[in-house]
């Protein structure tokens, strides 16, 4: 089977196919969220607070990305795989922007790549789609911006809302194939949605969006202090913590290595 294209995406958008996405930063989970059929994983800056130990997504780097975004991609068949520029990347020029975009494309080989920011950030869109990168943009809730944000809180709320309309516009206008919105009123959410002809995928952005994307260790209950707009479906971090106790306590009393784990 082929991998995802962005041209699937823009058919099930027309259809009215919702899809789910999520954030993979190495090859276990990458090669479980393959098979279990997410049709695209992104290589998210959140490695930052959920991979690399960072207090945000902030510190990560370039060279951790596409680390990252190398695991996940040979460790996959069929999820289009998308990486995120981290922050300091691409704001300086479009060509700060189309160098490090080349850098994840021939080091990496996602099949396209992320970025934060409204029509500021037009500029860099354009550079990197002329040169065959295609583009997902990101408003709303902007991590590399929270200290400018003021922290993490709901954006577009009221007035502020008419600004990420706008944003939202521009990016589409300028040819990104499909729009994370974040941490935004769900009304907004689902007016933007309904406004553009490409994918909007929510987090915190309600029932109205084309698609949702979550981070797969809130999903999977593996978060210490899951944000609010997260849903946990099971309890891995219980049932890591329980494994290990079960086999520590197997080593101190001998069960352990068995007959299984042993060679004459
Ligand atoms: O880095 C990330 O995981 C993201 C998602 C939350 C959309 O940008």
């Amino acid at each position: 089977m082929a991998r995802v294209t962005i041209s699937d995406l823009a058919q099930w958008k027309k259809s009215g196919q919702k899809w789910a996405m999520l954030t993979s930063y190495d090859q276990i989970t990458a090669e479980i969220i393959d098979e279990a059929g997410i049709p695209v994983i992104l290589v998210g800056d959140s490695a930052g607070n959920n991979f690399y130990g960072y207090e945000n997504t902030i510190p990560v780097t370039v060279e951790e990305l596409i680390s990252s975004s190398r695991a996940v991609v040979s460790s996959t068949k069929n999820a289009l795989v998308v990486s995120d520029l981290p922050f300091g990347s691409y704001e300086s020029s479009p060509e700060q922007a189309l160098e490090t975009g080349v850098r994840f494309f021939k080091e990496a080989s996602p099949q396209a790549v992320k970025l934060e920011g409204g029509i500021k950030v037009i500029p860099q869109i354009k550079k990197l789609i002329a040169a065959g990168i295609p583009v997902m943009g990101h408003l709303g809730l902007t991590p590399q911006s929270v200290h400018a944000l003021g922290g993490f809180k709901v954006q577009g709320r009221g007035e502020a809302g008419n600004q990420i309309i706008a944003d939202a516009l521009a990016l589409a206008e300028a040819g990104v194939f499909a729009l994370v919105l974040e941490l935004v009123p769900q009304e907004l959410a689902e007016e933007i949605s309904k406004k553009l002809t490409i994918p909007v995928i929510g987090i915190g952005a309600g029932k109205g969006c084309d698609a949702q994307v979550l981070v797969t260790n809130d999903l999977l209950g593996l978060t210490k202090n899951p944000p609010k707009l997260a849903k946990a479906y099971r309890n891995l971090r219980v049932e890591m913590e329980n494994a290990i106790t079960e086999w520590v306590a197997e080593v101190r009393n001998g069960e352990f290595p068995g007959p299984e784990q042993s060679f004459n």
